[in-house]
């Protein structure tokens, strides 16, 4: 992916940038967002100049729409990868390094980087994909009612060179796109896989366990009298 990077200094959202600006292949970075668009109808809290906040527009003509969530494979595995090289100094906080479905990368139990992706499909065609990512830097003091932010400044105890993070970011997903263990990568990532939590869905609170994810993105837990429930984006919240 050959991308063209532009950097703003301030806009309401890199998504909606892109959405009205894109073009080709390209990566726009802002400094600040005065709207900064979370999963729903949640905000994305990024104090000015500390974060990376950018979004990427691609044109996966190689993925047929029924498979999109390969798209969130690749980036999710392409963020752990970066970042475990960043916090290897401190092995404990590297192992703690996981994908909470579908898309958010915590460390231990608390989130330091979340991605909104919105795709534009036309038929089983991805017209053109936005990845819009939110990566807490340098920031340490979250104010938003989010619930377990974390930036890697208060993990490692120094500042991070926000440049240089972004184009390790850029490099490892160009590996990871062309790799082939993507998604079993994904899934070895799972916050949670295998180990019994309590989960919320709109019947209410349930223990189980998560079994995988599967093709089409959908997470299949199993309770605790043996039935497997599926679940589309949005349908269960962990309770962390
Ligand atoms: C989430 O709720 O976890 C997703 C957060 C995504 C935030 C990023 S910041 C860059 C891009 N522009 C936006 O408005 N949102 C995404």
């Amino acid at each position: 992916m050959d991308f063209r990077i532009i950097h703003i200094e301030e806009t309401d959202s890199t998504n909606r940038w892109l959405k009205e600006n894109g073009e080709g292949t390209m990566v726009v970075v802002a400094d600040y967002q005065t709207a900064g668009k979370g999963c729903g109808t949640n905000s994305w809290e990024s104090e000015r100049g500390k974060n990376l906040t950018f979004s990427m527009l691609i044109h996966p003509t190689d993925i047929p729409a029924s498979q999109q969530f390969r798209i969130t494979e690749v980036v999710s595995v392409a963020l752990c990868e970066v970042l475990e090289r960043y916090l290897l100094t401190v092995p404990e906080l590297a192992e703690g390094l996981s994908i909470k479905w579908p898309n958010d990368i915590y460390v231990g139990d608390k989130k330091i980087c979340g991605v909104l992706i919105e795709n534009r499909l036309q038929g089983n065609v991805i017209v053109d994909s936005i990845i819009g990512i939110g990566l807490n830097v340098n920031q340490t003091t979250f104010l938003s009612d989010a619930p377990n932010p974390v930036s890697l400044r208060q993990l490692l105890g120094r500042e991070i060179d926000r440049e240089a993070l972004l184009h390790d970011f850029l490099e490892t997903l160009e590996t990871v796109s062309s790799s082939e263990t993507t998604y079993s990568a994904y899934r070895n990532k799972l916050f949670r896989l295998g180990k019994q939590a309590v989960f919320l869905d709109k019947a209410g609170r349930f223990e189980g366990t998560i079994q995988d994810v599967e093709t089409d993105g959908r997470l299949l837990i199993r309770d605790l009298s043996g039935q497997e429930r599926r679940y589309a984006f949005k349908e269960v919240q962990f309770v962390i």
